[in-house]
């Protein structure tokens, strides 16, 4: 028999799959997929009706930027659609090359590789570069591409409270015996919208021999003087071994880089199973991405204005009285504990037209359900004052005021 009988597949998995839904429905963390039709940007058409986004990672508004369009419309007449085969074999473009010339000159380090994602740069970077014999200090909230390449690297995995330098402290003290030792930690926590103390994390990792990996998915074009990242801001990316970033969220477009000296992009380019084993980036995309980072650069005042706007947003949630956590960045969560009302507060919140996504366990730790507001510099203040209001009403009506 080639292939199994729809009897045979049910009888198999019919229980196990029914089963495992049932249970996720019964705790309330069943999750489905939603519509988003038209373009990304503070307005958009979500499940057939128009919402202001206040959930999309999009922070510089440049997913429907007209000149990342242009940059991505000319590539595919330049060079067209797909890349046909991974970048060893012969899908290495000049959109690839030129990509990563001007992210490693825009974060003024040697060289740089470019991954199809930032969950594909993670495991891949993490896997390869650490083994058996090796430790690995992860913040207990990082992100779960880097638990996963953790995992699939086999290396001793300690997971040190959230940004708690005493207890990381306490850790490396102990950890003389492993070969290699690194500290890998998001930059922007992802859910929680804090910031790792890097310049406590560099110098721990300077008196312990240890490397450092920082993942800047959220802080690139969002912190720092010129967008490069929370490592700019603490003025210590000199002193970080690998720089992990992603183009997908405030750069608008897709694909993740990793980058550092010319012998830890060699190394990658030759180890990393993530990198190797699948198709290069489509060049419309990698043009796009360029595009995007010199818009980051040159373009202050849309940072500007997105930090105005997260400011404005989380200072008016905490004076109506939510807990936003220990918010310090666009990423804005509203706590609110149980599942049942965290869902329900963004299904009214949809209902008077605005866009909220309701983040529940395993993303976040059991019974720290909540609200994650991000903040996008296109949002106006009328905008910002609706969601706010609108809030105030619906907490008010659950009870949570
Ligand atoms: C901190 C962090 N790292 C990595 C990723 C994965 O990036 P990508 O969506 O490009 O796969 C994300 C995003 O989801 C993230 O928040």
């Amino acid at each position: 028999m080639l292939f199994p009988s729809d009897e045979w597949i049910n009888v198999m998995t019919g229980t196990f799959l029914k089963d495992s839904i049932v249970a996720l429905e019964d705790k309330g963390l069943r999750r489905h997929m939603r519509r988003l039709s038209g373009q990304q940007g503070r307005e958009v058409i979500f499940d057939g009706r128009k919402v202001l986004n206040f959930c999309s990672n999009n922070y510089l508004g440049l997913a429907n930027d007209p000149r990342l369009q242009e940059a991505a419309i000319k590539a595919v007449q330049q060079s067209g659609i797909g890349t046909g085969a991974s970048r060893l074999v012969c899908g290495n473009m000049d959109a690839h090359q030129q990509l990563e010339g001007t992210i490693a000159r825009f974060k003024g380090v040697e060289a740089c590789l470019m991954f199809s994602a930032g969950y594909m740069a993670n495991i891949g970077v993490i896997a390869s570069l650490f083994g058996r014999e090796d430790i690995v200090f992860s913040d207990k909230l990082n992100h779960a591409s880097i638990v996963d390449g953790i995992r699939l690297s086999r290396a001793e995995y300690r997971r040190y409270p959230h940004c708690n330098m005493e207890a990381l402290e306490a850790m490396l003290k102990n950890s003389s015996e492993y070969k290699k030792r690194v500290i890998i930690t998001d930059s922007v926590f992802s859910m929680d919208g804090d910031v790792a103390p890097l310049d406590q994390i560099v110098s721990l990792a300077k008196r312990y021999s240890c490397w450092v990996m920082v993942d800047e998915a959220h802080a690139v074009g969002v912190m720092g003087a010129n967008g490069r990242g929370a490592a700019e801001y603490f003025g210590v990316e000199d002193e970080i071994d690998i720089h992990m970033g992603t183009l997908s969220k405030a750069a608008g477009s897709f694909g993740a880089y990793c980058c550092g000296s010319k012998k830890l992009v060699d190394f990658l380019i030759n180890h990393a199973r993530s990198f190797i084993y699948t198709t290069g980036l489509p060049p419309s995309i990698a043009a796009a991405s360029a595009r995007a980072i010199e818009i980051i650069e040159s373009d202050l005042i849309l940072r500007k204005q997105l930090w105005t706007n997260a400011r404005y947003l989380r200072d008016g949630l905490r004076r109506i009285g939510f807990d936003t956590m220990c918010s310090e960045t666009p990423i804005i969560p509203i706590l609110i504990k149980d599942v049942v009302k965290t869902v329900e507060f963004s299904k009214k919140l949809f209902e008077v037209g605005v866009l909220v996504s309701a983040i529940r366990p395993p993303t976040v730790p059991v019974n720290t359900s909540r609200l994650r507001l991000t903040v996008m510099a296109a949002h106006t203040r009328n905008d910002l004052d609706c969601v706010l209001n609108q809030c105030q009403n619906i907490g008010r009506d659950l009870c949570l005021l």
